[in-house]
């Protein structure tokens, strides 16, 4: 991709960020812009106006946001850089739901365009609850702010898009009313990582991988995002989410998608996102069956995370004592198209376990055991790992002679992510996705059929576990999930890897 550098006017505009005394204001959106404007990929000409509710000065705004970034920023703060952030940020006190309010921001942010040189652009930042996104957008669209004839309007919003089917779909056609499909950023932060945009590099520049990318070579996939961390002070949140809604629905789907997807055709945004909609439409009918031997659920009971005893899920803040949220999934599931049919896909993730990663593991499929079998009965397979977090990058394990023994057969074991340059300071994934907006490429967000597919899939599992009563607590805090997780994959002969 081609660096844009300082002053590129094209990309001139005001982000205006509902939401800007938040959590993901302080602890994402302005580090990553902080790393931007020290990148020098942020225009001169641009603004930052974050909308809250409570009385403060600009002044006031501006130190809280210096030690959030101090706090969380991947490079230290350089005074000269801040400086430069600094004179971009305005705070607008402004309560988004009286809508009558919405025409004083409109002259307000006319006033900034005209001494920031910011052309009329804008980008709509709702970093606020998601039941909010209706309201908001219909005050800009009430107040007129999103039609400015020769600039553009761009609209990005987090997940959840909806919490089912019927209400994505709500959702989404009142964001159509006002923004079309393309101004919509859909943002999963996954994708914004590092190593998810390198499947498609890793898959689609090396003949030794692609060449063998198929059901015909690979014995089964699995992608596992597991966290150590519990729900902490989201519990109100968590507990209508659960894991479903929180981390399948979304990131994992996206990242299924990546992984199984055909070639595109070229890199356009759009032919990129056809083809990862495909896989998702390809996924095999959830019947009832599928239900009752593929999935698994649970919840964490009270246990320990590294040497500390922490309480179970039922104890956190605002989740009720008899609740039935899930807060693990694991799952089989099968493509059925002609690359993938017959090679199962295992899913996991889950919070409160007892390792915290994001990986994806691809197992080959072993050869006949026929020339070493008397001394070496069972030879490890061939796996390749993409490292998400919280190492980045590849490991490879394949099977050499042992050069000691003269006649053992051992697995080798080649793993880039301990060699990185990038490791420990990979871009955030906000600044990418920050950067992306602007530039109006929309390639690593989620396309509106992409989100409704995945919803289609996701929507019978949760009306599943919302029915039927499952036995929770089912594990331990600091495990890796409930032992039914484990039988998923022993009832196939198959294991977790945890390389
Ligand atoms: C978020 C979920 O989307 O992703 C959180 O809402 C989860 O519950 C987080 O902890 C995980 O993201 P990361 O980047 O820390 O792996």
């Amino acid at each position: 991709m081609d660096n844009v550098k300082h002053g590129d006017d094209n990309l001139s505009a005001i982000l205006v960020i509902f939401g800007g005394t938040g959590d993901l204001t302080h602890r994402k959106l302005m580090p990553a812009l902080y790393n931007l404007v020290l990148d020098q990929l942020l225009p001169e000409q641009f603004a930052i106006v974050s909308v809250g509710r409570r009385t403060k000065t600009d002044e006031e705004y501006r130190n809280e946001i210096y030690a959030s970034i101090d706090k969380h920023s991947r490079n230290k703060i350089n005074e000269t850089i801040w400086r430069k952030l600094q004179n971009m940020i305005h705070y607008y006190e402004f309560d988004f739901t009286n809508l009558e309010g919405y025409v004083g921001l409109k002259t307000f942010l006319e006033e900034i365009d005209e001494k920031a040189y910011t052309k009329g652009n804008r980008l709509f930042y709702l970093a606020v609850a998601p039941e909010y996104f209706e309201t908001i957008v219909q005050g800009l669209q009430i107040s007129d702010m999103t039609k400015q004839q020769g600039s553009f309007s761009r609209l990005i919003i987090e997940k959840p898009f909806g919490k089912d089917l019927i209400t994505a779909r709500k959702l989404n056609n009142k964001l159509l009313e006002v923004f079309e499909e393309n101004s919509i950023y859909r943002i999963d932060h996954y994708l914004g990582k590092e190593m998810i945009q390198n499947i498609m590099v890793l898959r689609f520049c090396n003949s030794i991988f692609e060449a063998i990318w198929n059901n015909r070579f690979i014995d089964n996939i699995q992608i596992s995002l597991t966290e150590k961390l519990g729900v902490g002070t989201r519990g109100g949140y968590y507990e209508h989410s659960g894991a479903m809604r929180d981390m399948v629905q979304n990131h994992i789907m996206q990242i299924l998608s990546m992984v199984a997807m055909e070639p595109p055709v070229n890199l356009r945004t759009e032919s990129i996102r056809t083809e990862k909609q495909k896989v998702i439409e390809a996924i095999e009918e959830i019947t009832p069956e599928f239900l009752r031997d593929n999935v698994v659920f649970g919840q964490y009971g009270k246990g320990v995370i590294d040497g500390t005893p922490v309480t179970s899920y039922r104890e956190e803040g605002n989740v009720p004592e008899n609740s039935s949220t899930e807060t693990f999934v694991a799952l089989k599931l099968h493509i059925n198209n002609f690359r993938w049919a017959g090679t199962p896909f295992y899913i996991r993730t889950g919070k409160r376990l007892g390792r915290s990663s994001a990986e994806i593991v691809v197992q080959f499929k072993e050869l006949p055991n026929i020339l070493y079998f008397e001394k070496h009965e069972v030879q490890e397979p061939n796996l390749l790992v993409l490292r998400i977090q919280p190492q980045v990058g590849v490991f490879f394990q394949f099977n050499t002679k042992d050069f000691n023994t003269h006649h053992d057969i051992v697995p080798t074991k080649m793993d880039t992510s301990a060699i990185s340059p990038n490791q420990g300071n990979t871009p955030e994934a906000y600044e990418r996705l920050i950067y992306d907006i602007l530039r109006g490429d929309a390639t690593l967000f989620s396309r509106w059929d992409e989100v409704e597919a995945a919803w289609t899939v996701a929507d019978k599992m949760i009306r599943y576990r919302e029915q039927k009563k499952f036995q929770f607590p089912n594990y331990d805090a600091g495990s890796m999930g409930p032992i039914k997780a484990f039988e998923l994959l022993a009832k196939d002969g198959r294991k977790w890897w945890n390389v």
